[in-house]
């Protein structure tokens, strides 16, 4: 049987490695945490693993689409059976949401930590460390746009806003753009690790204005490539 075949037809085991997958970081970072395993800098530890792991999963949840487009393309280049169609990669769209949903709920442990720890849960603190750390702005932005993204990610929400709902879910452009400007304005000066994933997104927010400018991968009614 097509390996994409088995993927479409076991999907539930294919969500419940991925939704492990999704909580490892977390459930490692609590052993760590209880154990008093996190290192000399047991916060930095917490806040790069919950901000990295959010990270990972915004560009992931990002590059669904892009790569059914790309991956069914190269099924049609290699005259490949099964796979040429958008809808044989339908299994990835279904773990679009699973991924969203954690990247929303790793942004938030990721606040809840320097919440807590950095600020002793005293918002007062907040805007006194906004003012010499602006990057924070960033991410505070970032967050609180995802949290109508997870509010509205139910099957229920779907159907009550139809049209809005996509609408409201383009949100994830500037979000992508909020996450990059965080990352790369905390960066100290000669540290270059946020470059590479500010471009990633650049690509990915790219591919999806070009896509909906139909200039890439225009599809005909069958999901097949249109012919130019
Ligand atoms: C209220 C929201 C947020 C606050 C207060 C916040 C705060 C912070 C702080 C204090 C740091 C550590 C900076 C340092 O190393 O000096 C950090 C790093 C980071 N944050 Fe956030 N952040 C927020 C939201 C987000 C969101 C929504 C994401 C991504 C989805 C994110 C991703 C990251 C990443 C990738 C790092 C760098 C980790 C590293 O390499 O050290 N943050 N954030």
């Amino acid at each position: 049987m097509n390996w994409l075949k088995l993927l479409n037809k076991n999907l539930a085991t294919l969500k419940i490695i991925v939704f492990a997958a999704c909580s490892f970081p977390a459930l490692r970072l609590y052993y760590l945490y209880r154990g008093d395993l996190l290192g000399i800098n047991g916060l930095e530890t917490l806040l790069h693993t919950s901000g990295f792991t959010a990270l990972m999963l915004y560009m992931l949840t990002l590059a669904i689409t892009p790569l059914r487009r790309v991956l069914s393309y190269a099924m049609i280049l290699l005259r490949g059976g099964y796979g040429k169609r958008l809808g044989d990669w339908n299994w990835m769209v279904r773990l679009r949401r699973m991924l969203g949903v954690f990247c929303f709920m790793y942004a938030l442990l990721h606040f809840l930590i320097y919440f807590y720890f950095e600020l002793d849960l005293e918002f007062g603190e907040l805007w006194l460390e906004i003012r010499e750390r602006p990057f924070i702005l960033a991410g505070m932005f970032a967050l609180l746009l995802l949290l109508p993204l997870f509010l509205t990610s139910t099957d229920a929400a779907m159907r009550r806003l139809r049209k809005n709902w996509r609408r409201l879910h383009r949100l994830m452009y500037p979000i992508g753009v909020l996450i990059a400007v965080h990352y790369l304005w905390l960066s100290k000066p000669g540290v270059f690790d946020a470059y590479p994933y500010a471009l990633i997104i650049l690509l990915l927010l790219l591919f999806r204005l070009l896509a909906h400018m139909k200039l890439i991968f225009v599809r005909d009614d069958d999901g097949m490539l249109a012919k130019r």
